[in-house]
């Protein structure tokens, strides 16, 4: 028999509509007893007595069994999720910065308090990674887990090179359909794949990592040239984070542009669709594809979460307990390619070895072979404007 849940919602906006459009299409054995906003002057499409702007109202109602999260403030979500895990609710969230920089805290809350919390939604929009790394792959040995983590710089990089339209207009467009958070350079920075990425590689790996340690450069920087150079060699440029286990101690994580040959899958995955590729040691490769960003997809997410909360499902971290000997490590080489301005960049990141180099006035690009630590020391001369690097594969 499954539990009947009363819920709580915290926000209403995109996910929080789309979550609504689907649950009101469904049978299923739960209501909705009220929503928590912040801004009460604004329209709503249902009855005024269901909204309020007092948290009390959820948190203090002990008839509501069950919290769903979808606000924008990630450390406000921390004090809303913390408090109603800890007042025996359990809790649905898709709030992925929250849950990057606050995972080792928010498991000790679960298990002190005997509550659950689930987060599908907060990766990859409709993709179900959480779960199956969790549950499916719970004895496989990952080598790596890596992809397409953000509908938004996705759907840029798509328009710009499928329809030649412009970095702002697509930009805006992924601003207009609800793709984009807020502040949109945490998707186009890499910090939203980047958060993504922490609670992918806790899943896979068992690593409890702060978010501010693993490095990401997004797409802000990219211009015509690079564009021009990926276009004449066949090649799309993608924002890809990954996480790749070295060696039976170490993992390394990170999020780059990446330069993709048509006969890498993630070659196809355009606009506003994720995907994840994971490579596991007995079941070889396994992709995950589906929408990454927008209301219903999403919504699609966290209903399947509040829907295993009936039957009082909880993620039970197993790998965690296992993964004291693995650390992270920034101590990989990899290939990249590199515009830049000032040529004592070049100097400063100590090559390894240099493929080629290509020099004109208005164009200067190396492609070489660097250590991933290089990078990361020099993160922020290499993330400026007239720059621009990306992976090789
Ligand atoms: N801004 C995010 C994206 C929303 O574009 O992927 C989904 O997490």
């Amino acid at each position: 028999m499954s539990k009947k849940l009363t819920l709580g919602l915290f926000g209403f906006g995109v996910v929080g509509q789309g979550l609504y459009d689907i649950i009101k299409t469904k049978e299923l054995n739960l209501s909705i007893k009220k929503f928590v906003i912040k801004h009460a002057e604004k329209k709503r499409s249902l009855p005024s007595e269901l909204f309020t702007t007092n948290a009390g109202a959820i948190l203090n109602d002990p008839e509501i069994n069950t919290v769903v999260e979808l606000i924008d403030d990630a450390e406000a979500a921390f004090q809303v999720v913390s408090t109603a895990l800890k007042s025996g609710k359990n809790v649905v969230s898709a709030n992925k910065k929250m849950i990057a920089y606050h995972l080792k805290e928010l498991v000790n809350i679960q298990q002190e308090y005997g509550t659950s919390l689930l987060y599908e939604g907060s990766v990859c929009g409709s993709i179900p990674i959480i779960r199956n790394l969790e549950e499916y792959y719970d004895n496989e040995l990952l080598h790596s887990v890596t992809g397409i983590f953000n509908g938004s710089s996705n759907y840029i990089l798509s328009k710009i090179f499928n329809e030649d339209m412009s970095y702002d207009k697509a930009l805006r467009q992924a601003q207009d359909l609800g793709f984009a958070e807020t502040d949109p350079t945490l998707d186009v920075g890499g910090f939203d794949p980047k958060f993504k990425l922490t609670i992918v590689a806790s899943h896979a790996y068992g690593l409890y990592l702060n978010p501010d340690e693993i490095l990401n450069i997004g797409i802000t920087h990219l211009a015509n040239p690079d564009i021009h150079y990926a276009r004449e060699k066949n090649l799309k440029i993608k924002l890809v984070p990954t996480a790749r286990e070295i060696n039976d101690r170490q993992v390394i994580l990170y999020v780059l542009p990446k330069l993709i040959k048509p006969s890498n899958i993630l070659y196809g995955v355009e606009n506003e669709n994720n995907g994840v590729l994971v490579k596991a040691a007995f079941a070889d490769e396994q992709f995950f594809y589906g929408k990454g960003a927008g209301g219903h997809p999403t919504g699609s997410a966290v209903l399947s979460d509040i829907t295993a909360l009936r039957y009082d499902y909880r993620y039970e971290y197993k790998k965690h307990l296992g993964a004291a000997n693995l650390s992270y490590s920034d101590d990989w080489e990899i290939t990249v390619y590199l515009r830049y301005e000032d040529e004592s960049l070049i100097e400063k990141l100590g090559f390894i070895e240099l493929l080629e180099r290509h020099y004109a006035l208005d164009f200067k690009y190396v492609i070489g072979r660097i250590n991933l630590s290089k990078i990361w020391q020099h993160r922020d001369l290499i993330n400026r404007e007239g720059n621009f690097i990306a992976e090789f594969s």
